[in-house]
């Protein structure tokens, strides 16, 4: 749903950083503000330099530089969407989500709503049954020895709350029933199952390694569970619910989603035990599918966190039709993906413990983008014949018509010219050419009727990053300037009275400083939060805060006219170099003027040395 800006507003206000952050890591007053070690795991430090501001409500760290508001940590430290903050936000500080205009819908909408917060609390109660059930089992149980087979360590189990479905019949039946929970509501959760003779409810999973699919923010969706003896099927899981959504899930984000941002990519592996197990070797920036392809919904959320993704595919067929059919899904919602087939071992769990993390991440660091894999696996028996290379050109067809990016596009039309060895301008007749494709082909009815063009087109409706504002390569002066500017009232009002703006030479930092303005005059209560209203839309927001640690009210006064005189000089000289540029001896009118110029260039040269 989309929220009202004032509902936003609202639930900001509701929230402190201080306390959010205050979760991840030990923050002490000191100064105007909070100071603490970073919490981003890539960031690791002994001392402490990560501030927090009380009351601007953004962060700011002096060592990594990251820097942002109380959304951009929710999605960078845990991956949550811009809607998903605002929920979670909402719901910590106990106000509703604002109400649905039609009565009767919004009667539904409540229900519904009501109905999933119940069902994730049950979901949550039975996490906690079968970890709580995992740690009684004894020391000879069977599933111990099986925990001891893959390798996992009690760390893990904890990390990645692992549990343990009892053999019984009615475990977590009866103990939800002890706790008064709806057993309606379980079967709706899809974890018991009502017997046919209508007396009482049976347990779903029994005897199996549990895996609890956990969202980024912490709901539990969903369960994964794994037989560890003999017996079909070798997982069973959750089906959809009103919780959990397959195609809209990746596994591990609660653990990994904190790395994927702070590595900038992401690694999908197929199974929950690749995650675990790469994990536990080290490995953090991952996600896994689940068994299942990966979907337009699966390229948006992982697009939410990156946009560098390695596909590490099981070496069997299907790895290789996942492969293909991830391509053009993965391109078309602007990601840049590269591919991985492990040889040797079946999946990356066994390739670790056959080969060790370190032959992984080399493998991973040198991966191949996925276009020219799937590429190479399709000329397998290229032998440039030219009704070959024809067909080759149907194959790439959509992958191509997926991309959004032109040059993208063209470079990889050069490596097929490259690859196929003909020439360029005949790749780029051929991608516009009409298909040759005999009706009802795999590939045809695959990619123009099925699932994948569907997809296809949903992927290229997803809109890229929101266009930032450009600040970084600024003058020094005019980002000096706006870090002083933000940084008090009185600052921010001096800088205003200069009028300086028009003589910024920085697209980006005057438009800055046009919004922020523009935000100030409006409502000049709100200049606590220029900041971080101002985060959102800049493309190095670490610009904004100064180095400096706080200096005084005179020393800042100082150094604004410093950085006004300064700007005003830039403007000036690069005014001259602009009316010199073409200019002949003799138009006397415009040396004269680049005579004025360069006077008050220089009048504001000697002011300086006073
Ligand atoms: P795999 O068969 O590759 O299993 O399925 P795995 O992850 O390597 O598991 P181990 O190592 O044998 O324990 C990959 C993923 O496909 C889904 C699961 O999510 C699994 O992790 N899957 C597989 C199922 O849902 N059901 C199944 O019966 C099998
Ligand atoms: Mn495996």
């Amino acid at each position: 749903m989309r929220f009202p800006p004032e509902f936003v507003d609202r639930v900001q206000e509701a929230n402190n950083l201080v306390t959010i952050i205050s979760q991840y890591t030990q923050l002490k007053h000191s100064g105007s503000g909070f100071m603490g070690r970073c919490p981003f795991p890539d960031h690791a430090e002994k001392t402490a330099s990560f501030s927090v501001s009380e009351s601007k409500q953004v962060y700011h760290c002096f060592g990594c530089k990251k820097s942002g508001n109380i959304f951009s940590f929710l999605r960078d430290y845990n991956g949550m969407s811009f809607p998903e903050a605002v929920e979670y936000l909402a719901d910590k500080a106990g106000i509703s989500l604002p109400e649905i205009q039609d009565p009767q819908k919004n009667e539904q909408y409540n229900e519904v709503q009501d109905k999933k917060k119940q069902m994730l609390k049950l979901n949550k109660m039975a996490l906690h049954f079968f970890t709580e059930t995992l740690k009684r089992v004894s020391t000879d149980h069977p599933i111990k020895s099986y925990i001891q087979r893959r390798k996992l360590t009690a760390e893990t189990i904890e990390e990645f709350q692992i549990g343990f479905a009892p053999v019984e019949w009615e475990g977590l039946a009866n103990h939800l029933h002890r706790q008064n929970i709806s057993l309606n509501l379980a079967e709706e959760a899809r974890l018991v199952k009502a017997r046919k003779e209508g007396n009482g409810f049976f347990d779903i999973f029994r005897d199996r390694l549990m895996f609890p699919i956990v969202s980024a923010s912490g709901e539990v969706l969903a369960f994964g569970g794994r037989i560890h003896d003999q017996g079909e099927p070798k997982y069973l899981n959750s089906p959809e619910t009103l919780v959990f959504n397959k195609s809209k899930t990746l596994y591990g984000l609660a653990q990994t989603a904190k790395w994927i941002r702070s590595e900038d990519s992401v690694i999908i592996v197929e199974g929950y035990m690749d995650l675990v197990s790469l994990y536990q070797a080290g490995i953090k920036n991952l996600a896994a599918s689940m068994g299942t392809a990966l979907t337009a919904e699966h390229a948006k959320l992982i697009k939410r966190m990156t946009n560098n993704v390695v596909c590490l595919f099981d070496s069997d067929n299907a790895g290789q039709q996942a492969a293909e059919r991830s391509l053009p899904l993965l391109l078309a919602a602007g990601l840049y993906p590269k591919g991985l087939i492990l040889a040797d071992a079946k999946d990356p769990d066994e390739f670790v413990n056959k080969f060790g993390v370190e032959a992984l991440k080399q493998k991973i660091e040198s991966s191949p983008e996925l276009f020219n894999m799937v590429l190479q696996m399709w000329m397998r028996d290229y032998r440039g014949e030219a009704s070959q290379k024809v067909k080759i050109m149907d194959q790439v067809r959509p992958v191509f018509d997926a991309i959004p990016d032109k040059r993208l596009k063209s470079l990889y039309a050069q490596e097929l010219s490259y690859r196929m060895n003909v020439g360029l301008d005949w790749v780029r007749a051929a991608l516009t050419a009409p298909l040759n494709r005999p009706e009802g082909s795999r590939v045809a009815s695959e990619y123009s009727s099925g699932e994948g063009t569907q997809a296809v087109l949903k992927n290229s409706e997803i809109p890229a990053r929101k266009p930032l504002i450009s600040i970084s390569g600024a003058p020094h002066a005019e980002i000096l300037l706006l870090q002083l500017s933000l940084k008090s009232r009185a600052n921010f009002e001096q800088v205003c009275s200069q009028q300086i703006l028009s003589q910024i030479s920085h697209l980006g930092i005057k438009t800055v400083f046009e919004k922020a303005e523009q935000v100030y005059r409006q409502d000049d209560s709100k200049f606590d939060r220029l900041t971080s209203l101002l985060i959102e839309y800049v493309d190095a927001p670490e610009l904004m805060f100064s180095n400096s640690s706080d200096l005084d009210e005179e020393k800042e006064k100082k150094m604004i006219s410093d950085c006004v005189k300064r700007i005003q000089q830039l403007f000036l000289k690069d005014q001259a170099k602009r009316i010199g540029q073409g200019i002949n001896k003799n138009d006397t009118e415009k040396l004269q003027e680049i005579g004025e110029l360069n006077k008050s260039r220089l009048s504001l040269n000697k002011t300086d040395k006073n």
